[in-house]
């Protein structure tokens, strides 16, 4: 079943989306492809993982409206965003973030028809947003980060999404940059939805978001994520949050799709968050900036290689292959069980700008992914 499956999606196929390109490395033990966190847990990880049957009584036991709360709490808190509305109702708990993205993305069909997204990110939200009809203009990281959106696009729009910090480049939209924004949003009455699944990984992304969205007044959505943190085996929850007036369905369709996640995940994300707050974060972003470091020293002399995201924190690192292109690199690099990923789908409306990279996941056993790395190495002398 899996084989045929894996022979569908490939095939060669260089229009596969990233999380095609990523199952076919899911049996790979050098799978450097998905940016799920698949490192060894550490001892105070593991120690609540042996706890399990302990998390799943307290799951059975209390009242899930507390343990909901009390999960929200300990995440958002861990990562800065104490401003977040906690009030009964207003951070829905998906089964992932890109459940919370298909309610989203349902939401703002009923109210519009365009909608302005970063370019490049993660190609899933793309496809989420058109899936529900929703036309989308891309906005450039350079002219987002260079000043103020132009007002023509804004006219022509009624939502703007970003990822921040973005998902492949890691770049973080500051605070300053995060306020303007939303100062220009609610001059045009358009919603501001961020992504900011890959927080946790850079602190500065940690200023309190909500802050800022709740002194502008715009109109405001966001999608929260534990998942690509903490080694969990995709235990993991979404969470929607969004302003009291974003004047759309959010909760009714939320209920069309679930009824809620599971306590037990609840209570063991807040464990992970608990752990993390007592030093796990730090330990983490030591971690994944060793295995940066650990990718780049092996092959930064290659002739034509270059490290596009210099200031990056985020678990993912992409590398530029001067002009190799990424798909063949793949091919070669696969034939030696190596999975990376190529990164023609991050750019959802140009992919020809993609052409030439390749990401790699941080979020490994450093001894794996240092076998991953020589590999390619020798794959990209021969090119
Ligand atoms: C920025 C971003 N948002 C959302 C998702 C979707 O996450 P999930 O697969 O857990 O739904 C991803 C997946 O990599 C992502 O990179």
């Amino acid at each position: 079943m899996a084989q045929s499956r894996v022979a569908k999606v490939y095939a060669g196929n260089q229009e596969n989306n990233l999380t095609e390109w990523e199952f076919l490395a899911l049996n790979s033990e050098l799978n450097i492809a998905d940016g799920h966190a698949r490192q060894e847990l550490t001892p105070g990880q593991s120690k609540i993982i042996d706890e399990l049957p302990l998390l799943f009584g307290e799951g059975e036991r209390r009242r899930v409206e507390e343990i909901e709360r009390e999960c929200h709490r300990a995440y958002l808190q861990l990562l800065g965003q104490h401003s977040y509305p906690s009030t009964p109702g207003r951070v829905l708990s998906c089964y992932s973030s890109s459940v919370a993205m298909e309610i989203l993305s349902r939401a703002l069909a009923t109210r519009m028809d365009s909608v302005a997204l970063l370019h490049p990110t993660f190609d899933n939200i793309a496809d989420l947003l058109r899936g529900n009809s929703l036309r989308l203009l891309p906005i450039a990281e350079d002219p987002l980060h260079g000043g103020d959106l132009d007002d023509e696009l804004l006219r022509s729009v009624g939502c703007v999404f970003i990822t921040t910090p973005n998902n492949p480049t890691g770049k973080v939209v500051p605070e300053e940059r995060l306020r303007r924004l939303a100062e220009q949003c609610a001059e045009h009455d358009v919603i501001l939805a961020l992504d900011t699944s890959f927080r946790g990984f850079d602190t500065r992304a940690h200023y309190d978001h909500y802050a800022v969205l709740q002194s502008v007044g715009c109109r405001w959505a966001v999608i929260e994520d534990t998942g690509k943190l903490w080694p969990t085996l995709d235990l993991k929850l979404g969470m929607l949050v969004f302003s009291e007036d974003i004047g759309l369905p959010v909760s009714k369709i939320y209920s069309d799709i679930l009824l809620g996640v599971s306590p037990m995940i609840l209570v063991l994300a807040r464990r992970f968050a608990e752990d993390a707050a007592n030093g796990g974060l730090d330990e983490l972003h030591r971690f994944i900036g060793g295995n940066r470091e650990l990718v780049r020293a092996q092959l930064a002399d290659l002739p034509g290689l270059t490290f596009p995201d210099a200031d990056s924190k985020v678990s993912v690192e992409r590398v530029h292959l001067g002009d190799r292109p990424g798909t063949e690199v793949w091919a070669a690099l696969r034939e030696s069980n190596v999975y990376a990923l190529p990164c023609r789908a991050f750019h959802w409306d140009k992919p020809n700008e993609g052409s030439n990279m390749l990401r790699i996941a941080l979020a490994r056993s450093s001894e794996p992914l240092a076998r991953s790395v020589q590999t390619l190495r020798l794959v990209l002398e021969r090119f």
